[in-house]
């Protein structure tokens, strides 16, 4: 992926800049001082860049669910912190549709208490509430930007919509959201969208543009823009420009 500012690649370790799934750059657009959130890190490029911007005074929270991911962003996190001075990032497991569920704490409970019956899986559920209301992994109206860098369309389609009210929920009010994803210019059909190969290849899960946008007009935000369009298509695949 070609990023704007170059210079803030150079601290990066061969891993992580060779662990590069994005298709664009939403880390330009961030600023000093700001609380950044990135859903779907993945091996925390993104969060690398973006924690030189946001500097000290700011911070950056990658969010994903895949534990290897994880451990490789987190395998350079103080050789960053030491070329940089300051330590100002942090990974963190969760599903980017429920930023409330720390999945972390729920392995810990997994672990302490296996589910073998009805009743471990009401200790559970229950468990499950008590965390998403008492103690949210990322609270309301606590994060002033949030990116990602092609992960919403790996989004089951019937979690689209609560993924949207998620970032909205977590964002200061005047807070922004800025999204490099993969849309269509129709609807994928259902047969493309059931392709494992084509779905986990951030094809079949894009959303049509307009429905996109107006994602994020139904969650609350006041406006959207484009701030950059690919001129050539990702891919087309039967007639549908993606
Ligand atoms: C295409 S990669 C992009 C990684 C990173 N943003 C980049 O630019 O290199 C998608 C990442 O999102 C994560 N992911 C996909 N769906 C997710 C979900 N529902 N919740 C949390 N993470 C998710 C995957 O584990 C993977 O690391």
């Amino acid at each position: 992926m070609e990023y704007k500012n170059k210079k803030l690649l150079e601290i990066l370790p061969q891993e992580i800049s060779e662990r590069d799934y994005g298709c664009g750059d939403p880390t330009y657009y961030v600023r000093e001082g700001e609380i950044v959130l990135d859903l779907g890190c993945g091996a925390g490029k993104n969060c690398y860049i973006m924690a030189q911007i946001v500097g000290p005074s700011g911070r950056v929270m990658g969010v994903d669910f895949n534990e290897s991911m994880l451990s490789l962003a987190r395998k350079y996190q103080r050789e960053i912190a030491e070329k940089l001075g300051y330590w100002n990032t942090e990974f963190i497991k969760a599903k980017i549709q429920n930023l409330k569920l720390d999945l972390e704490r729920l392995d810990s409970f997994l672990k302490e208490n296996p589910i073998k019956n009805s009743e471990d899986l009401i200790k559970l559920e229950s468990f499950i509430t008590y965390l998403e209301t008492n103690e949210p992994l990322i609270p309301d109206n606590s994060i002033d930007t949030v990116v990602s860098n092609c992960v919403l369309n790996l989004v089951k389609t019937e979690d689209k919509g609560i993924l949207f009210q998620e970032i909205y929920r977590v964002l200061k009010p005047h807070g922004r959201a800025v999204i490099s994803d993969i849309v269509s210019d129709r609807e994928v059909p259902e047969y493309l969208r059931i392709d494992p190969d084509l779905w986990a290849g951030c094809i079949s899960g894009a959303m049509k543009e307009d429905r996109f946008i107006d994602a994020f007009i139904k969650a609350g935000f006041v406006s959207v823009r484009i701030l950059n369009y690919e001129k050539n298509p990702w891919k087309v695949i039967e007639g549908i420009v993606f």
